[in-house]
């Protein structure tokens, strides 16, 4: 589904990425693991469009998306769970939520929208619970779930999870990462 070919990024002079490779079948959970300032979140930057890079090829099925602007990958079906997560703090949860839906956002597709927020309020009960409340003041781990309920507002095919665990109490964390094993298990061939 997704195959990094010999990928180098850069700040400027300083190169943190060179000539990265990697593959990402369809219906599996890869795992990128590295220290602190390794480049991992340059690579997923790379991938969504986030970062400019200077070589190399990013193939996502089969069409090579390398810097291509984040508005359109999103369209093509990957979506990015920020490290720090990102969300819009001072808006209540049901409206992170619905602003992942952003680039499909019109009348006709009204109906697909409420389906999707009920599906991943199902996925996350609490979110619905607090679907009024100012996203900001939720826990780090309900932030989390929010992060990544926007996310998968988007409909993406693929899911590009950065430190979803880190700050978070280890029985949340499991919670967390039983809901994305059940989405590699709802998309594996
Ligand atoms: N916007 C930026 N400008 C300059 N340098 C940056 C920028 N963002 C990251 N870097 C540097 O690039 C390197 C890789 O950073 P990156 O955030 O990709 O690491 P990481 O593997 O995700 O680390 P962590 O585990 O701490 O999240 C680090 O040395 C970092 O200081
Ligand atoms: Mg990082």
């Amino acid at each position: 589904m997704l195959k990094i070919d010999k990928l180098s990024a850069s700040y400027g002079s300083f190169r943190v990425l060179k000539d990265v490779s990697i593959q990402v079948p369809v219906g599996k959970i890869v795992s990128i693991i590295g220290t602190n300032g390794a480049g991992k979140s340059t690579l997923l930057k790379s991938v969504s469009g986030l970062m400019k890079i200077n070589k190399g090829r990013i193939l996502y099925k089969d069409q090579n998306i390398a810097g291509r602007p984040a508005y359109r990958i999103v369209s093509l079906g990957i979506s990015q769970v920020p490290e720090g997560r990102q969300l819009f703090a001072h808006l209540t949860v049901r409206d992170n939520i619905h602003l992942g839906a952003y680039h499909y956002y019109k009348k006709s597709n009204r109906l697909e929208i409420k389906e999707r927020i009920g599906h991943v309020y199902q996925m996350f009960p609490i979110l619905e619970k607090r679907s009024k409340q100012i996203a900001g003041t939720l826990s780090g781990g309900e932030q989390q779930m929010l992060a990544i309920a926007r996310a998968l507002m988007a409909r993406p095919e693929l899911l590009l999870l950065d430190e979803p665990s880190m700050g978070i109490a280890p029985l949340i964390v499991r919670e967390i990462f039983d809901v994305i094993q059940l989405l590699e298990c709802q998309n594996s061939p």
